[in-house]
Parts: structure tokens; C-alpha cells; sequence
């Protein structure tokens, strides 16, 4: 599997307000995109550092993967996301490594991106993301 570099760093927030005050604040991060995702039950902001990104997870319900993660552990780092050319060939690279998938294939991510998830049990404990841009036309 080739990756291209980290794309972003996913934070599990119980408060958007609070933790935006100290991204956009003290931590100096502008922030460029907000979006619901319903289907995920997560609200997700991301924020520019350099090429990359900050992105904070506000959960919609406890009953959602991130409202579980933030029952479980409190909030805190939740996934580390990297960036490939092709989500379909990175996604068989990684069956035939026999990594263990959360995703079989890939899904929409914000902002027109095509994602999918590794398991933490296949990536040391961290739950490992994979994204690929939207096309440039
Ligand atoms: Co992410």
C-alpha cells in the first residue's frame, strides 16, 4: 500500500464549542469546513495546519461510533487518517497483506473524499483512516 502522507488527525470532542475555542484560539488554527455527516451520527469540523488537518468529531448521539468512543475513553485522539491516489488499489493491497478491514469498501467521507477504515486491531491499537481527495476538475 502506498500513502502519500497524513492527511489529518481525527479528535474525539465532547464539546465543539469548548475544543474550537482552543483550536481557532490559543492553538491558531483557522477553521475550513464543517459538515454533518447523519449516517455517521458525527458532526466534523476541519481545521488547516499547514497541508494538513485537525479534524474534531462531536458525536450526535452517545449511540453512534463516536459517542461509544467518547463513553469508553473520554475525549482524545481518535484516528489518524492518511492520504492515497487510490482508496480501491490501497484498500486490495491491504486485503491481500491480510489487514483486517472495518470498511470493505470504501465510503463517503466529507468534503467529497472516498474513505475507508483499517482495523485498530490490525494497525497496533490505532484506528487507522485512508482517504482519497475528491477529483480535481
Ligand atoms: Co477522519
Amino acid at each position: 500500500m502506498r500513502l502519500d502522507r497524513i492527511d489529518h488527525i481525527g479528535v474525539a470532542v465532547d464539546d465543539l464549542g469548548a475544543a474550537l475555542e482552543l483550536y481557532r484560539g490559543p492553538l491558531g488554527l483557522p477553521e475550513v469546513h464543517r459538515e454533518t455527516v447523519s449516517e455517521q451520527g458525527v458532526e466534523a469540523v476541519l481545521l488547516d495546519v499547514g497541508e494538513g488537518h485537525v479534524e474534531l468529531l462531536a458525536a450526535l448521539d452517545p449511540d453512534t461510533p463516536v459517542g461509544r468512543f467518547l463513553a469508553k475513553r473520554g475525549p482524545g485522539l481518535h484516528h489518524v487518517a492518511y492520504r492515497v491516489t487510490d482508496i480501491d488499489l490501497a484498500l486490495r493491497d491491504a486485503r491481500t497483506a491480510g489487514l483486517r478491514l472495518l470498511d470493505e469498501e470504501p465510503r463517503r467521507g466529507i468534503r467529497g473524499t472516498r474513505v475507508a477504515f483499517l482495523h485498530p486491531a490490525a494497525t497496533g491499537g490505532v484506528l487507522t483512516e485512508i482517504v482519497q481527495p475528491p477529483e480535481v476538475h
